[in-house]
């Protein structure tokens, strides 16, 4: 990545975990219980995982939906973020990383607020549409990348005016490979936030070490 200094970005990231994200067993021995059994390291980061439940308590969200579990870290970053009665759903294509998640967030003491549906996010989501629950109130999309429109088209059907829909990884190679699947996928999803007239939209830059984006919306 050339115009951006890394060292200065992964300082600057450090300096705000120290302050604002204290040391958490639950969540620490959760990621390595999910290196342990081998998932990959692809969790959101723990400014962002500490972003993502400011978000949810400043929506007063009760009802969460999201999509990529892996083990469970920003699963709990947002279970954690509901009222006693609130519920979250998440969705895993893999039972392998939905085990691990169900272990890690029974240590953190949210099991109980979470549902873990296992199988394509995409037949998860037709399910959900027809199950007719009351809306989510909030959406995280973070599963394979070139599924991220199909999510977002079925997500709009499981939301209300006024709901948040955020999605990870939305700056991530996207002035790289232009040939990359999953870099397709997060331009299309991007051009689609931000000319959907039922949207209002932004990407915020996220350092993970090297550049990458949180998308929010709001649907009007
Ligand atoms: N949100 C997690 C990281 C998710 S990584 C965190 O920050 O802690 C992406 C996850 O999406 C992986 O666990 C992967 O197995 C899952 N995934 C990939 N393709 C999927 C699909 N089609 N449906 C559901 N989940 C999928
Ligand atoms: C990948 C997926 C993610 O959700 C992420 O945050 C980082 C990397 C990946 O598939 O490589
Ligand atoms: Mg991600």
């Amino acid at each position: 990545m050339h115009d951006f200094d890394e060292g200065l970005a992964r300082r600057a990231d450090a300096y705000v975990e120290d302050l604002f994200v204290p040391p958490d067993d639950a969540l620490s021995r959760g990621l390595d219980d999910a290196e342990a059994a081998g998932l990959p390291s692809i969790n959101v980061s723990p400014n962002e995982g500490k972003l993502l439940h400011l978000i949810a308590r400043i929506a007063r969200a009760s009802r969460v939906l999201e999509i990529g579990t892996l083990g469970g870290y920003s699963t709990t970053w947002l279970a954690r973020a509901l009222p006693p009665e609130g519920r979250l759903v998440t969705l895993e294509l893999s039972p392998r990383h939905a085990e691990v998640a169900r272990a890690n967030l029974a240590r953190a003491g949210v099991a109980d607020r979470v549902e873990i549906r296992i199988g394509p996010a995409s037949a998860s989501l037709r399910a959900l549409v027809e199950r007719r629950e009351p809306p989510f109130d909030l959406v995280f999309i973070d599963a394979d990348k070139e599924g991220y429109v199909e999510y977002l088209d079925l997500s709009l059907r499981l939301v209300r005016p006024g709901s948040v829909i955020l999605a990870d990884n939305t700056l991530r190679r996207v002035f790289e490979d232009p040939s990359d699947r999953g870099v397709q996928g997060i331009k299309a999803f991007n051009e689609r936030i931000a000319s959907d007239p039922q949207l209002d939209s932004l990407i915020l830059p996220i350092i993970r070490g090297h550049l990458d984006g949180l998308s929010l919306s709001i649907v009007k």
